[in-house]
């Protein structure tokens, strides 16, 4: 039997394309293997948001062709397709493949074509959807993309190139998606999008259908446990996805929704939402329909022109809004993008002295969360044992790993008492099971 490799970089929304590929491949009959040397055909998922993630797509792939078998097809498929295009071909000749993020379901005639070159990196939509099987096995965290796409071309960014514009799945398919990955293992459900919030599907007879929608359909699903989106565009906090964190107990207290930076001007260039007031009136809003939620955000520092005082109200708002669970980036200039032939970029230096002085504040919000969680009890989801064997790794409804002593049988679900918490994780006592 064949064999195939793949590794996967970048968001949750690849890690779901390298699931949808894996159980494509296995319905032709191939098998995983995680040992490059063995592998018939090799692939990278691949993740172009800044230059290091491209540069490591590239360098994975000059290790891997002294290693990998002389017969065996290699390709990349994800958005350093996209941004490459043909041009990857020539800076690795061995390459096979190419396929963008919305073609790799073209991915089989390479397998009836193997002495051809297959290159496809056409924003095709919505179409691979309807073309990949259906998933056979998912994880306890099934990922569902309700939309593809962003309209919202930040300056900065090169996901609406790499991913197309907007387009909203069929309300049905969604609630499809979910029905077979709660049968084939899942107990909660994420669902994805670049602009998550920004769901917008109107069907045959007129009906539309936003996000909260899909919530509260899927959470009539008894098997589903928790419910969580991402990523969510602030202003598209509408008051019916806000009121959901009220009405659903399914959906976590838990919501990614990024801010960027705290200045306004900087915001302004970056064609981000610039009203300070207006982004911590929705913050308001959820904090009145469940008061426990807690917001992470995605940061970036260093963005052209950006100034010590900006930098400063970026600070200001990660301390005010305590966001948790956060990510923070140093602005790297995008192929495609506008902010990449901006004035005044920042020096690499300047970004890494702001970087550690914002990873500094994020990381006392989350020492500041989790021991606040001690004495607490939390309903936990399994995800996986230790290094050691002799623990198990739980995630809280606000993502924190909670780590509890094995037991003989592991419950996929626990209430956890939490016990002991530090800047990293919480640690707790199983107090029963469900
Ligand atoms: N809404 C999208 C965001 C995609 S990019 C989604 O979740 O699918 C993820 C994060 O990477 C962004 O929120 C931003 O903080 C960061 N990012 C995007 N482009 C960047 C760039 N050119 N330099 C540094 N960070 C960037
Ligand atoms: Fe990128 Fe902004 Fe859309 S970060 S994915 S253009 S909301």
């Amino acid at each position: 039997m064949k064999k195939f490799f793949i590794q996967t970089f970048g968001c949750q929304m690849n890690v779901y394309d390298g699931q949808r590929i894996a159980n494509m491949l296995e319905s032709y009959n191939l098998t995983q293997t995680d040992n490059v040397a063995e592998a018939d055909l090799i692939l990278l998922n691949t993740c172009a948001v800044r230059a290091k993630a491209t540069d490591k797509v590239y360098s994975a792939l000059g290790r891997i062709r002294k290693v990998k078998k002389e017969s065996a097809l290699l390709g990349i498929v994800g958005c350093v397709a996209r941004e490459s295009g043909s041009d990857a071909f020539r800076r690795i000749p061995e390459l096979n493949f190419v396929l963008g993020p919305q073609s790799y379901h073209k991915l089989p005639e390479i397998l009836e074509n193997p002495d051809t070159r297959l290159f496809n990196i056409d924003l095709g939509g919505l179409e691979k959807f309807d073309s990949l099987p259906a998933m056979t096995k998912t994880p306890n965290v099934a990922y569902i993309p309700v939309q593809e796409g962003c309209n919202h071309c930040c300056t900065y960014c090169i996901v609406p190139y790499t991913r197309g514009r907007e387009l909203s799945r069929p309300f049905n398919d969604i609630i499809k998606d979910s029905i077979n990955a709660v049968k084939t293992g899942a107990i909660e459900i994420c669902f994805l999008g670049q602009n998550v919030n920004g769901y917008n599907y109107t069907d045959e007879n007129g009906k539309k259908y936003r996000l909260s929608d899909v919530i509260k359909e899927v959470a009539k699903i008894q098997e589903v446990s928790r419910i969580r989106f991402t990523s969510s565009y602030p202003t598209e906090m509408t008051n019916d996805l806000i009121n959901m964190f009220a009405t659903e107990q399914k959906l976590l207290p838990f919501l990614n929704m990024p801010i960027q930076s705290g200045s306004p001007r900087i915001l302004k260039k970056m064609n981000r939402p610039d009203d300070l007031d207006a982004y911590l009136e929705i913050v308001n809003k959820l904090k009145q329909a469940r008061a426990d939620i807690q917001i992470s955000s995605d940061f970036i520092v260093g963005f052209p022109d950006e100034t010590d005082e900006d930098f400063e109200q970026t600070l200001d708002i990660a301390k005010k809004v305590k966001y948790i669970n956060s990510y923070s980036f140093k602005y790297s200039p995008r192929p495609h993008t506008a902010a990449a032939i901006m004035p005044n970029q920042i020096s690499e230096q300047i970004k890494s002295v702001r970087l550690q002085r914002l990873d500094f504040q994020l990381t006392e919000n989350q020492r500041d969360f989790n021991l606040s969680c001690v004495g607490k009890e939390m309903r936990c989801l399994f995800e996986s044992e230790d290094k050691t064997g002799k623990h198990l790794i739980y995630r809280t409804p606000y993502m924190q790993q909670c780590i509890v002593d094995k037991t003989d049988t592991i419950s996929q679900l626990l209430k956890v008492k939490i016990t002991d918490a530090n800047k990293s994780c919480l640690h707790g006592e199983i107090i029963k099971d469900k």
